[in-house]
């Protein structure tokens, strides 16, 4: 039993092999079919010949129909005209499960698509995404495991707004009210206390009203935090994070990468340094552009692309105006008006990936601004606590799982960079 990539392969010609898979399509005419299968590594042309398997099996490579599950043997040989340039030739083909009508046929809407997303995600394509995405979140995992990092499980249901209290999902627990998760920073700063450097992969939900190509209501968030780290060091974490997962995905997954036109040898010349751009820089630089912004207005989407559509590796904005950014963050002594954080964004147009920043220590700052913003004070109590008992200064980001492989696959729309998607109009399937 081999998969379908390694059995149409030159070192297996002239040899038997058994593949297991999916009938992704198929052609028969007199005494002969030609049956594509599929498994996760590939496809593979299947030739049956009446004769060279028992008569119930040639029914069974005639009469299938798109996604019937199939055991295959037979022996491989060169074929210019099968895709590959191999072919198996088969000696069994047993039907295991017999696929009714296929509901996805060539061209469909994409609302028909998302309805019909528990299917859709065997497409190759939707394949290929989620092998990237777990070769991207190997290589971070293996850079923190080799940099000394804990993984740490932190909740998901929770009492307190890490980000925007206004896209808080709210839930029923027991007879009060809780909140999901949209940040599990709050738990992470708890736990650099006892392990001193952490990370985290949860889902986190946020309860964004826009319909945005970038922006999901759950999303699986990769998350870091570490005691005394500055704010250049977070910077230079994330540099060398991100470059671990694109080299890792650059070696694991070059034909998947080809299925988007990304080419490995381009994301192994992206290396740290990243440049940094302050935030009042970038500013000038919309402007000279004909940007119609000052200082204090947010970068959005548009103005991200504006930055990045002509780079080819990720850059840094640095120190936002405080008004722009969460109650946490610390203050810069450089220009007070300022955070000392940074959002990291990807190249070629595309924008935002991470958000992270040092945090601010003095409980004095966080409680005038949490003030400010009308927050319930007694839920944020074990937060200020963390400041009392042997504070000590530490920073960490979040990265946006899907926001990393929508860049890296090139693709319209966050939303084809999970298997399941949550939008404001869709919680199903
Ligand atoms: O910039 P954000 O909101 O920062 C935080 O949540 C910090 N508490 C993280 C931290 O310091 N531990 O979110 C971080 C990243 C964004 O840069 C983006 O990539 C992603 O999470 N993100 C989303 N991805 C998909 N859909 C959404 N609605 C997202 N909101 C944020
Ligand atoms: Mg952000």
């Amino acid at each position: 039993m081999v998969s379908i990539k390694n059995a149409v392969s030159e070192k297996m010609v002239g040899k038997t092999v058994q593949v297991r898979g999916w009938v992704y399509r198929t052609r028969s005419s007199g005494g002969i079919a030609f049956v594509v299968m599929r498994d996760s590594t590939g496809i593979a042309q299947v030739t049956v010949k009446k004769g060279s398997v028992p008569d119930e099996d040639f029914v069974s490579a005639t009469d299938n129909g798109i996604e019937s599950s199939a055991i295959v043997e037979g022996t491989v040989a060169e074929d210019k005209r099968a895709p590959g340039g191999y072919e198996i030739r088969a000696s069994r083909f047993i039907l295991v499960g017999k696929a009714e009508p296929f509901p996805i046929t060539e061209y469909q809407s994409t609302e028909l698509l998302l309805d019909l997303r528990h299917l859709w995600i065997r497409s190759r394509e939707q394949t290929a995404i989620m092998r990237i995405k777990d070769s991207l979140l190997r290589g971070a995992r293996n850079w923190f495991h080799e940099n000394d990092y804990t993984e740490v499980t932190p909740p998901i249901i929770t009492g307190v707004a890490a980000e925007d209290s206004t896209s808080l999902f709210q839930i029923k627990y027991f007879d009060r009210i809780a909140f999901l998760s949209q940040s599990a920073q709050f738990y992470l700063e708890s736990l650099i206390f006892s392990c001193d450097k952490v990370w985290a992969l949860t889902p986190s939900f946020r309860a964004e009203k826009s319909r945005t190509p970038r922006h999901l209501a759950e999303f699986w968030h990769l998350e870091m935090e570490a005691a005394w780290l500055t704010n250049e060091e977070n910077m230079q974490v994330q540099e060398q994070m991100v470059t671990a997962m694109l080299h890792n995905v650059a070696d694991e997954c070059p034909d998947e990468l080809a299925m988007f036109k990304r080419d490995p040898a381009a994301l192994k010349k992206i290396v740290p340094p990243f440049d940094r751009m302050p935030y009042g820089e970038a500013m000038q630089y919309l402007q000279g552009k004909g940007f119609d912004m000052s200082w204090g207005d947010d970068l959005g989407a548009v103005e991200e692309r504006e930055l990045t559509k002509d780079r080819t590796i990720p850059m840094f904005v640095v120190n936002y105006p405080k008004e722009l950014k969460p109650f946490y963050m610390k203050e810069n002594p450089d220009d007070p008006r300022t955070y000392k954080n940074s959002d990291l964004l990807a190249p070629e147009g595309f924008g935002e990936i991470i958000g992270g920043s040092e945090r601010e220590t003095d409980n004095e700052l966080i409680l005038e601004r949490l003030r400010e913003k009308g927050e319930p004070l007694e839920n944020y109590s074990w937060y200020l606590d963390l400041r009392r008992y042997g504070s000590v200064p530490h920073s960490g980001f979040g990265l946006g799982t899907e926001r990393i492989v929508t860049w890296i696959c090139g693709l319209d729309h966050i939303r084809d960079a999970i298997p399941f998607p949550r939008t404001v109009s869709r919680v199903f399937p």
